[in-house]
């Protein structure tokens, strides 16, 4: 490589392009986010999970016998295969829900006689399978390692409706349904953050499509990225009632810490997903009577805009949704990861069809030309 092809490094990769995708665009100036070509904000008031996961998989938005179809195909795909469940009972109980969802996953790899077919047609049933069973395994991995019974997905409900189904072995109330269902669909794709990037470097050794969402799940598991939800929750608690919310902030930030769900790499004026759900906090307070939970949120984002200008991400209301629909808060990471799948899978796919492997240079900072001391005369 000539030196003048080196492209000088930035700390993070900030603001370095690392691909072309047709997936999803940030547009962070303008504060919108698109799938294939859609306004988030028309695919949240419109489109049921499932259909924003055909737009995202397939390019296009599906007429209503393709949807249906694909829900066909997605059912009979939500049934975890009986060596999953095996696998899923022999796991230490009360361990950590990522890495259990790691397992789940790999077991789905190990079953798959088509892991390494990379073709776009063998990726693409990947893909609905991984999207149908993702939500079965993130609901009984959690029963299963909290000694309760898994649940069988009800071939009568919608995606999300189901998802809570499993979780808590009845049908859900339909505001809740609504906001899983919305919460799926936000949380579905958004370009070559860390989980999607990690699922591309993989993909582009030509692993497989299981192999690079194990790693993409590691890269989620992170408080900098999709962790960030339960970490905001955490914080809620901490603060406990809405008059120490602004006190609560001042003194973290004094400290210099961090205050999870505020700021984006990208979104620096807003994040448009935490728009779209800031309405629905609102409504599931009111719904369930706890407005206080509502009034935190409201405080600590004057706050942080006040002192920071920084705004909340989708994690921020996320957090506060799941919370008040009784969803304990080690589920919320694994509930980011059912959505992302269909990201995931979709950047796998497009990696997989026209690929070139991934790998770029470090700048060596360490010493050169030491000399060498044998074994017995160093120390
Ligand atoms: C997401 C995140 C990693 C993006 O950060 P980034 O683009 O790398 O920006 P930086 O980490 O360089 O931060 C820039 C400045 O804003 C501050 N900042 C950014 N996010 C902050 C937060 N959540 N709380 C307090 N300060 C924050 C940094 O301390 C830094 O301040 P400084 O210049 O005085 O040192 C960062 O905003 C963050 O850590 N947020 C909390 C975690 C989170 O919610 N993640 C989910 C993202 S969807």
């Amino acid at each position: 490589m000539n030196e003048k092809d080196i492209i000088p490094y930035r700390p993070g990769l900030e603001g370095v392009t690392a691909g072309v995708s047709a997936i999803s665009d940030v547009i962070a100036a303008e504060n919108r986010l698109i799938y294939r070509g859609y306004d988030i904000r028309e695919l949240a008031k419109h489109c049921s999970f499932e259909e924003v996961a055909y737009l995202v998989l397939m390019g296009e938005l599906p007429t209503r016998a393709q949807l249906e179809q694909f829900n066909r195909e997605l059912l009979t795909n939500r049934e975890l295969p009986a060596e999953v469940y095996n696998v899923l009972h022999a796991l230490p109980k009360e361990g950590n829900l990522m890495a259990a969802l790691q397992a789940g996953v790999a077991t789905l790899g190990m079953m798959d006689h088509h892991a390494d077919d990379h073709s776009h047609d063998a990726n693409l049933k990947k893909a609905i399978r991984l999207t149908a069973s993702m939500a079965t395994l993130v609901a009984n991995v959690y029963r299963i390692l909290h000694y309760e019974d898994p649940v069988k997905p009800n071939p009568n409900l919608g995606h999300a409706a189901n998802f809570l189904y499993m979780l808590f072995g009845r049908e859900p109330e339909p505001l809740h349904a609504e906001v899983m269902n919305l919460t799926f669909i936000l949380y579905t794709e958004h370009g070559y953050n860390a989980s999607t990037f990690t699922a591309r470097v993989i993909a582009s050794t030509l692993a497989d499509m299981y192999s690079a969402v194990v790693g993409a799940i590691g890269a989620l598991r992170g408080s900098l990225h999709g962790g960030a939800n339960e970490a905001a929750m955490e914080a809620m608690l901490d603060i406990g009632t809405p008059d120490r919310a602004e006190a609560w902030v001042m003194e973290k930030l004094a400290q210099k810490a961090r205050i999870m769900g505020f700021g984006h790499r990208e979104y620096k004026t807003g994040d448009i997903r935490a728009v779209i759900l800031k309405d629905y906090v609102r409504q599931v307070a009111e719904q369930t009577g706890r407005m206080d939970i509502y009034q935190i949120q409201e405080t600590m984002e004057q706050v942080m805009k006040r002192e920071k200008n920084l705004f909340p991400n989708v994690d921020f209301p996320a957090a506060a949704v799941y919370y008040m629909m009784g969803i304990p808060i080690p589920l919320y990471t694994p509930i980011f990861a059912a959505a992302r799948i269909v990201g995931w899978s979709a950047h796998i796919i497009e990696q997989h069809d026209n690929n070139r492997l991934i790998r770029p240079r470090s700048d060596y900072s360490g010493p050169r030309d030491l000399p060498f001391v044998p074994i017995d005369q160093r120390g």
